[in-house]
């Protein structure tokens, strides 16, 4: 199958130009001006940006928050009407098993036959008692060079201690896993909530109120010591605060390979959001807690800067009518996290590409390029590049639509961003060559999405 996209503007982390690109059995195999080809299909992007998909590293298809679980793979075609085309999948280890048994099991009952678009695993440490530290030098034979501890939720069965990240980081340094950690401190959270409750102060709101930004400075700082002390490199996710930035800056500036990401709620949502009335509030709940319009000011400032390497959506699929609502008489039990894969693109375009707080490529370089490099994929996925995947999507800047839940394909009965304005729209979108979604709509196939072998060393030796 050959297909040539015409007269785009083709944008990559790099640069920006016009040019055609020819794809052949789903690889780009030629970019040029003006190719002529006997290519069986064409697309005319005429007036659209031809940008690599999304590659969203932080998805939760499979969460758990005390019993509830999260809509799963059979909802990711809201990830390509995005414009994403790959995802990266978080799995809890099941107590008793392996990290590589678990993924394993999980990628064949519940995403093989299922995932409309391509998808990857990071692993989570909960079990240190099944030889888990061990098992580490064998992740990136299996293709899943990435693990994450939760330092945060205390009492939850995937929290940490510091002694179990120390050992995952000093086992991970030396085969070129990237560790990764939820940084929150975990016993003040549960004072401070424990405060808020005896207090009375058991609406949503109060959730934000027991997460300030210093438990996850605090935790930012302490997981950093920790991996300068094991000599490894470290990944801090979802990171909201400023001084959890400035901790990152430092570390980097002292020549460590400390790298951090940030998510789409985290600059366009805040705290205010939590004190919605009725229960709407329950909609924001999600860890690290949404923050003050100073923090969102210094997060756009840090993606401009390289501060941060990528922007992820976090997706985490609860619903509120149910779900959220477990937690109605006690913010500590509403499930933590929001839906937004399919927000990611559409929004950091509107609200940072649009606004000129972020250049295009630079764009690019967060939401696809950087993320794939981070976690062993840019052997083939987040460039427009000859020998990449055919992974493409065309975005059309001329339209403007307003966000809603209506014709979500996210499987939750909420949007984050409803009623905000979208600018721009994702025309199409290819997988591996193959058109996925035409005119916004999906087109694809259930269990069109391949598992990707991720590939060890994704931070170490990098600096981006
Ligand atoms: O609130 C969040 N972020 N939920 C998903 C799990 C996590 O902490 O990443
Ligand atoms: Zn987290
Ligand atoms: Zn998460």
């Amino acid at each position: 199958m050959s297909l040539l996209i015409k007269n785009g503007t083709i944008v990559t982390a790099y640069d920006e130009f016009k040019g055609d690109i020819l794809v052949k059995d789903g690889k780009i195999v030629s970019i040029g001006e003006k190719l002529d080809s006997m290519a069986e299909e064409v697309i005319d992007a005429e007036g659209k940006f031809v940008m690599p998909g999304g590659v969203d590293q932080h998805v939760h298809f499979s969460f758990d928050f005390k019993g509830e679980k999260v809509r799963g793979f059979e909802t990711s075609n809201a990830a390509a009407v995005g414009g994403t085309t790959t995802v990266v999948e978080f799995v809890n280890q099941e107590k008793g098993k392996g990290l590589i048994d678990t993924i394993d099991n999980y990628r064949k009952s519940e995403v093989e036959g299922v995932a409309m678009v391509d998808y990857a695993f990071h692993g989570i440490i909960t079990d240190t008692s099944t030889g888990v530290f061990d098992e580490i030098e064998k992740l990136p034979e299996a293709g899943y060079p990435t693990v994450k501890l939760f330092m945060a939720y205390k009492g939850m069965p995937f929290h940490s201690d510091d002694a179990a990240l120390a050992k995952a980081l000093q086992k991970a340094k030396d085969v070129g896993v990237t560790i990764m950690v939820h940084a929150e401190n975990a016993d003040l959270i549960d004072m401070l909530q424990k405060d808020c409750i005896e207090e009375g102060n058991y609406q949503p709101y109060y959730h934000a109120v027991s997460r300030p930004p210093m438990v996850e400075v605090e935790a930012t700082e302490r997981a950093i010591n920790i991996a300068k002390a094991m000599g490894a490199p470290l990944y801090i996710v979802h990171v909201s605060t400023k001084g959890a930035i400035d901790a990152i800056v430092r570390a980097q500036s002292q020549g460590l390979s400390i790298y951090g990401e940030t998510c789409t709620h985290y600059f366009l949502l805040g705290k205010e959001n939590l004190a919605k009335e009725n229960f709407e509030g329950a909609k924001y709940v999600c860890s690290p807690a949404l923050r003050e319009q100073d923090d969102r000011d210094y997060l756009w400032k840090s993606v401009k800067n390289g501060w941060l390497n990528a922007v992820s959506s976090d997706h985490c699929g609860f619903d509120w009518k149910h779900q959220k609502h477990m937690g109605e008489k006690d913010f500590r039990n509403i499930p933590n996290g929001a839906p937004g894969m399919e927000n990611r693109l559409g929004m950091l375009w509107t609200y940072g590409v649009e606004t000129g707080k972020i250049t295009r490529s630079e764009f690019v370089n967060l939401v696809s390029t950087t993320p794939a490099r981070n976690i062993g994929l840019d052997y083939c996925k987040g460039h427009i590049g000859i020998g990449y995947d055919a992974d493409i999507i065309l975005y059309d800047p001329k339209q403007k639509s307003i966000v809603s839940n209506e014709n979500s394909l996210q499987g939750v009965d909420y949007n984050s961003y409803e009623g905000m304005e979208q600018i721009g729209k994702v025309d199409k979108v290819l997988l591996r060559g193959e058109l996925i979604v035409d005119d916004g709509k999906y087109i694809g196939k259930k269990g069109q999405g391949k598992f990707i072998k991720g590939k060890p060393y994704g931070l170490s030796y990098k600096r981006f």
